[in-house]
């Protein structure tokens, strides 16, 4: 049997966010979600199972460095996942390499459990589909099981306990003039994780209960326009979302929110792009960084509003991504050990 298995996947940024689990362990969440997969961040990962039944345990190496117990744990548990499908107990190495500043709210770990789950798959011979890797990538991280796909992808709710209802689907390949700016206001690891921001939101945010209409009202607007190519209402309705889940957070007690200075002035010079003529619009997850909503042919011109206050390596502008892509393995591990 092969058992070795790398794969590339791109990371995706919420249009309508993710925000609140109705189950904690499976990450099953309260309402569905839809994102634009990006092609500019992404992460690689190899894994390399050891079948001859004399390797230790588990190790996890990211960007090059030996993770610590924890986080090593963290792997394992969802490598077991995968061993349990295959009916064996191989001890793993995982290498990846995250071409994302690592956990500053540019969804590093969609990419990296999607970019796993199809590397375990491949050297396990598994042979599952897109839709049964979205239900496992969920499974390490909920915004995951939307990197599966390209483009435009929405993450349906499911029913009840059934894990397996919960995945993501395709809506739109987004071969269009569609793309996005971000901003790196800061690459900083982020002080609230999504996990803990969304569980303290649910729990403690009266304005938590309007959220699932709102998305669920979000949705029925951006689907059309999305078939649609109207970037217009397609970001309109983005921007008003994000924020309406910011103010969830805002509202909770005791209160927290992800926004540093610059993230209010990417909003403020957004507006003013807006007023001078420019289709952009901006949104923002579980960190400080703003992501600009924009047809990819105006990134130029929306650049030259952010260039007076950021560095150039500050904005990461991207086409939408495509779904994940087997790659050799030793791009991953030529890369870390040459
Ligand atoms: O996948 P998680 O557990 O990191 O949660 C992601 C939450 C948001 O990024 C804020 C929204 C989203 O839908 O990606």
């Amino acid at each position: 049997m092969q058992v070795i298995g790398a794969y590339r996947a791109h990371t995706n940024i919420a249009l309508i966010k993710y925000w609140g689990k109705r189950h904690q362990v499976l990450h099953l969440p309260v309402t569905n979600s839809l994102s634009l997969t990006l092609e500019a961040l992404y992460t690689d990962t190899a894994v390399e199972f050891d079948s001859s039944g004399m390797g230790s345990g588990d190790v996890f190496y990211l960007n090059g460095e030996r993770q610590s117990a924890s986080e090593t744990e963290a792997v394992s548990r969802f490598v077991d996942l995968f061993r349990e499908l295959a009916g064996n107990d191989y001890p793993v190495r995982v290498d990846s390499v995250n071409h994302v500043p690592t956990a500053a709210g540019l969804a590093s770990s969609a990419s990296a459990f999607a970019a796993l789950a199809c590397a375990c798959d491949q050297a396990l011979g598994l042979g599952l589909s897109p839709e049964q890797l979205s239900v496992l990538a969920r499974r390490g991280s909920g915004s995951a099981s939307r990197s599966l796909f390209a483009g435009f992808a929405e993450w349906d709710a499911g029913q009840g306990d059934d894990s397996n209802s919960s995945y993501a689907h395709s809506i739109d390949p987004a071969d269009w003039d569609i793309g996005m700016l971000i901003v790196v206001v800061n690459a900083k690891k982020k002080k609230v994780s999504s996990r803990q921001g969304m569980q303290h939101t649910v729990e403690t945010s009266p304005f938590y209960a309007l959220w699932p209409q709102e998305v669920a009202r979000d949705l029925d607007l951006i689907r059309p326009a999305i078939q649609g190519r109207d970037i217009q209402t397609i970001g309109q309705v983005a921007e008003h979302n994000a924020m309406k889940m910011h103010a969830t957070m805002l509202a909770s007690n005791p209160s927290f929110n992800f926004f540093e200075g610059d993230s209010l002035l990417v909003m403020d010079l957004v507006q003013q792009m807006r007023a001078d003529g420019l289709d952009a619009y901006y949104t923002m997850d579980a960190g400080p960084n703003v992501k600009i909503i924009c047809p990819y042919s105006q990134i130029p011109a929306i650049k030259t509003y952010l260039e007076p206050h950021f560095h150039a390596d500050q904005l990461i502008a991207s086409r939408p991504g495509s779904a994940p892509t087997p790659i050799d393995p030793e791009t991953v591990r030529g890369m870390l050990y040459d």
